[in-house]
């Protein structure tokens, strides 16, 4: 639970780590088995703790990622399973969600896919990168939620290709007419990426490759998820169906997550 509070006159965040609602861990589970199923290994969801050892993991890697350069916010109290955190400003989802032009999402997507590629230049990785969990305030981009730690089950090209995977889809729906311009803006920063982390993005995207001729085939359920499938169609927003997946393991629509199932096991089969 995370509350926005006024703190010396000033915003701060006050972040409770509570356990999971009991449906989250099996939703896990189930995304789990089918990533690696897929041979998805980067889909993967790290383990998710709760009360101090989320504390711990997300202190941990706040201060690796200040080692690194990365905009990052400070710790201003800590309490029992809690931490007060400074303010990053708006979200990129909100400042999305409220664009006066396409032009104005083409400038926070390049400037956040910079600052992505420079965290990961400087070997950082963020493990959550949608665009709730990013901010782009006056002062420029910043990164948020840092509760999970990737590297507990993959490797940095690994985790910094889930990354670009998980960031590009999470955008994707603010370009759905215009997939060849998101896919210019990232493959600005993805020219400079590691071979290894440009190798496993394309690998993941042509491990999903399926879903596009699923899509074709189940023709009305394709419809219902509209964006998603219509988006696969394109350079890297491939990954588009990826987001999803992994989105309702955070907050996002059950309705959605068992459609997808169904989309994907019979695909896969
Ligand atoms: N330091 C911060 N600066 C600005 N917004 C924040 C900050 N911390 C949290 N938020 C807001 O609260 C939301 C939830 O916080 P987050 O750390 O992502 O926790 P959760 O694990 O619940 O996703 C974020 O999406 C953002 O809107
Ligand atoms: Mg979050």
């Amino acid at each position: 639970m995370v509350q926005q509070f006024k703190l010396g006159g000033r915003t701060a965040w006050l972040k409770r780590y509570d356990p999971d609602n009991w449906l989250r861990p099996s939703l896990v589970r189930v995304w789990n088995a089918l990533a690696s199923r897929l041979d998805l290994m980067a889909l993967r969801s790290p383990p998710r703790y709760s009360g101090e050892q989320a504390k711990n993991i997300e202190l941990r890697r706040l201060e690796a990622l200040r080692a690194c350069g990365a905009p990052v916010p400070r710790i201003l109290g800590e309490g029992p399973r809690s931490l007060i955190l400074s303010d990053m400003g708006p979200t990129l989802a909100h400042r999305l969600k409220r664009l006066k032009s396409a032009n104005d999402a083409d400038i926070l997507v390049r400037q956040t896919a910079q600052a992505i590629g420079k965290l990961h230049r400087h070997g950082g990785y963020l493990g959550q990168a949608f665009a709730r969990n990013i901010t782009v305030g006056d002062t420029g981009v910043g990164f948020i939620d840092f509760e999970e730690d990737p590297s507990e089950i993959m490797s940095l090209a690994q985790a910094q290709a889930r990354d670009w995977v998980i960031f590009t889809t999470g955008v994707g729906p603010y370009f759905t007419d215009r997939m060849d311009v998101l896919s210019d803006l990232i493959r600005d920063q993805a020219s400079q990426a590691e071979p290894q982390v440009a190798r496993e993005v394309h690998r993941i995207a042509s491990r999903l490759g399926f879903l596009e001729r699923a899509g074709r085939l189940l023709g009305r359920k394709a419809a219902a998820m509209g964006a998603a499938i219509g988006a696969i169609r394109k350079g890297f927003a491939t990954l588009a169906i990826a987001a999803v997946l992994i989105d309702v393991l955070s907050d996002g629509d059950c309705d959605m997550w068992l459609a997808m199932v169904d989309v994907v096991s019979h695909a896969a089969t």
